[in-house]
């Protein structure tokens, strides 16, 4: 066949092969298989050789020029299904701005967390430093070292979880105490939150609960040092007009030990159902610390004093938002829990 003709069919079907393309990746293929360095039209220049010597320079124009206008021809293709590509984009990606938005469920901090950060913002601000213990302790922190050697009655106030004969669940943050004194000599500023165990189990106590713990020792610290903290942290946690009582009372780690009552915040103190009458709630444990605990830890009790007080978070939590069932606050129930969201 005459070469020339041959060339005039391949620009026809690469046209119609080009109009044909449906998207602009088909047609680059389409575009590769006429005008690529192994394509058709490429191939054709490969066939010079073959052509006849007079015939080469017209046979060369016409390559180049079926060359030239296939260029232009796919790339005015292109152009126009590139064009389309960005229409359709633009028309699928529409926002409706009109249409409401879909609300996220956020979650709520659970209460005693809240009341936990409570309790550290109150102290931090007095300048107290965070220190936790371990949950797994020996009887020697637990016990021993806080003045209540085995045998001891006052270690049947608490019933413990023994994991073994070395090992306990702590049953009260006061362990925390004696590591942090054998560490660090005076002044002593810390606040230890952290989980507690006991065997025990009804509606105002649960097996596993938190407690926050202070303990503050230096020179000249008295007891007035620690009703005067009391009050203020009364105040800012339950009321302004709220004021603190100590009772006598009886811890081993303590002497004087003091039980602190708080004025009932719901009646003002003038007697309801939440004080029993009484006008007072008690909210936490509270001492002047032994000297023979700071002896333990290698602290001089002739130069140094220090008060300790121990809360439950659960209890604090419980007295601030009436809540009258400890299990209520394990049950994860959403319903519950929901009520104490902030609104934002
Ligand atoms: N550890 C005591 C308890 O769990 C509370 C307490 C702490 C009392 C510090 C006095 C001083 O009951």
């Amino acid at each position: 066949m005459d070469d020339e003709k041959e060339l005039d069919d391949v620009l026809k079907e690469a046209i119609k092969e080009a109009e044909e393309a449906e998207n602009s990746r088909v047609l680059y293929e389409k575009k590769m298989r006429f005008l690529g360095r192994m394509g058709i039209v490429m191939n054709f220049m490969k066939r010079m050789k073959d052509v006849p010597p007079e015939k080469r320079p017209s046979f060369g124009k016409k390559v180049n020029a079926i060359r030239d206008r296939l260029e232009e021809a796919f790339a005015a293709f292109e152009e126009r299904l590139k064009k389309r590509e960005l229409e359709n984009k633009i028309a699928e990606e529409n926002v409706d701005v009109t249409m409401p938005g879909k609300r996220r469920k956020a979650g709520a901090l659970h209460p005693v967390s809240l009341v936990k950060a409570e309790l550290i913002d109150i102290f931090a601000g007095m300048g107290f430093e965070i220190f936790e213990g371990p949950e797994i302790e020996t009887d020697y922190y637990n016990f021993t070292a806080l003045n209540t050697p085995e045998d001891h009655p006052a270690r049947d106030m608490q019933d413990t979880f023994y994991l073994n004969d070395k090992f306990l669940l702590r049953t009260q943050t006061s362990a925390g105490q004696i590591r942090l004194m054998e560490k660090k000599s005076p002044p002593i500023k810390m606040l230890s939150p952290g989980r507690v165990f006991r065997s025990d189990d009804d509606a105002t106590h649960s097996p596993m609960f938190h407690q926050m713990e202070g303990l503050v020792v230096d020179e000249h610290i008295t007891l007035c040092d620690l009703k005067g903290m009391l009050d203020e942290f009364a105040r800012v946690m339950f009321s302004e007009t709220s004021k603190t009582r100590l009772r006598p009372s009886y811890f081993p780690f303590t002497e004087p030990s003091v039980e602190v009552d708080v004025s009932c915040a719901a009646c003002g103190g003038k007697g309801c159902s939440l004080c029993k009458g009484t006008g007072w709630i008690e909210v936490l444990g509270a001492g002047m610390v032994n000297r023979r605990v700071l002896e333990n830890c290698g602290i001089d009790p002739d130069r140094y004093t220090g008060f300790a007080f121990g809360m439950g978070v659960e209890r604090i939590a419980m007295l601030k938002y009436g809540i009258n069932n400890i299990k209520l606050l394990t049950e994860n129930d959403v319903r519950f829990l929901g009520q104490f969201k902030e609104e934002n």
